[in-house]
């Protein structure tokens, strides 16, 4: 990795850390889900940044991927468990980071996650296995007495990509990624109440572009306009700004143009909490990005 790349992932991350710190500390009993996501947000971009993706922000026993639609009107309510979870980009290289925020009486749910993640992180090293990390992360989480959710995974980056090799699971595997220098993920153990598996919810409010092809509705090539910045980064349904653009992305959809995140979920009424960093593999270690 070159000095530019580094700074540019390291530049990322200490922005990506500060805004979330701050959102987490902006959320309160009554405040709006619609008023928090658009804060933070606009917060990456007056720091002349980009988002890798949009904000999620998971309540309960949703785990990932919800965010807030056009005119949410949700609020924050007395027990929620709210999971923000941000991605700073620069120049394409990404801030991927995640912490929960407590409304309710969970301190060793959150604890579990919180845990889990710097357990894995200690073990980082070159030749150590994604199932070791595994392995570190479900004995933090099950010693608590929660399960960690094991459909759920941590993920390498790279410039523009935020899934890709090495995957690094929540549960203990054999084997696995073998870890090297130089290379980037983020680590992201949630722990739930739960099952410890998520579903797909119908919701879907976050999309990405995965093909091209030509189209010929003028509010989907609309939509392509405006969705060809993120170089396949995923959007939120709610960045477009006009409801006719939600039939122009059922299109793009089908079309397999467009691939639609739907919001993830453990059991109903059990409680989730995650948290996230993204870090560089050194000689000896890593660095962590995100702190
Ligand atoms: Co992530």
């Amino acid at each position: 990795m070159n000095d530019e790349i580094f700074t540019h992932y390291r530049d990322a991350g200490i922005l990506a850390a500060k805004i979330l710190r701050d959102g987490a500390r902006d959320i309160r009993v009554g405040g709006s889900y619609l008023e928090l996501v658009e804060t933070v947000e606009s917060r990456v971009m007056d720091e002349g940044a980009d988002l890798a993706f949009p904000l999620n922000v998971s309540l309960n026993e949703d785990a990932a991927h919800d965010t807030a639609s056009t005119g949410d009107e949700r609020v924050f309510a007395n027990g929620d468990v709210v999971k923000l979870d941000l991605g700073v980009q620069i120049d394409g290289y990404i801030a991927d980071t995640a912490t929960t925020v407590d409304l309710g009486d969970n301190p060793l749910l959150v604890e579990a996650s919180r845990e889990a993640l710097e357990a894995a992180i200690k073990k980082v090293r070159p030749g150590v296995t994604a199932g070791e990390l595994g392995v570190a992360i479900q004995h933090e989480i099950e010693s608590r007495g929660f399960h960690p959710v094991a459909n759920l995974t941590g993920h390498g980056l790279d410039q523009y990509i935020i899934h890709q090799a090495p995957t690094i699971p929540n549960v203990g595997i054999t084997g696995g990624a073998v870890i090297k220098e130089g290379m980037v993920f983020a680590i992201e153990p949630f722990a739930s109440t739960g099952s410890g598996r998520v579903g797909e919810r119908t919701r879907v409010e976050i999309y990405s572009q995965i093909g091209i092809k030509p189209v010929r509705i003028p509010s989907a090539r609309q939509l392509l306009e405006k969705v060809r910045s993120r170089r396949g980064l995923p959007f939120a349904r709610r960045w477009m700004q006009n409801k006719k653009m939600d039939l122009a992305i059922a299109g793009l959809v089908r079309s397999q143009v467009l691939w639609g995140y739907p919001v993830l979920s453990d059991i109903a009424g059990c409680r989730v909490s995650q948290h996230e960093h993204t870090l560089i593999v050194t000689e000896d270690g890593c660095i962590v990005t995100t702190r």
